[in-house]
């Protein structure tokens, strides 16, 4: 595992996300983006368990309108920024995967694995 900088904290608003990023998750090029709030980050896969589309119409912006939940752009499913869990739309129950992130010197740190 290599650790990467995706991005600095002061680049993400607050709440708000960054992403998405391509970064090497278990061998696979793959989409993440990070949700911050306040002093700390979540990582999250960019897909929809759904039918595994991009959640963002575009960069950076993974939120509905009142700023409370991940939105996937798709069909509507509404997610927990901070546990995945989707609470409303068609992956009801389901949940989006997490990537590890943290906060290293004011950089937001993620890991490539081959
Ligand atoms: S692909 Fe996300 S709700 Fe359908």
């Amino acid at each position: 595992m290599t650790e990467i900088i995706l991005c600095d904290l002061a680049d993400i608003p607050s709440p708000g996300c960054k992403g998405p990023f391509s970064v090497l998750h278990d061998g696979v090029e793959t989409l993440v983006f990070v949700y911050r709030k306040g002093s700390k980050v979540w990582g999250w896969l960019d897909d929809c368990p759904h039918v595994h589309a991009p959640l963002e119409m575009e960069a950076d912006r993974f939120l509905n309108l009142t700023g409370e939940y991940l939105l996937c752009s798709m069909h509507g499913a509404h997610f927990d920024p901070k546990t995945g869990a989707c609470v409303l739309g068609p992956c009801k129950g389901r949940s989006l995967r997490a990537y590890p992130v943290a906060i290293l010197n004011g950089k937001v740190i993620g890991s490539a694995t081959p």
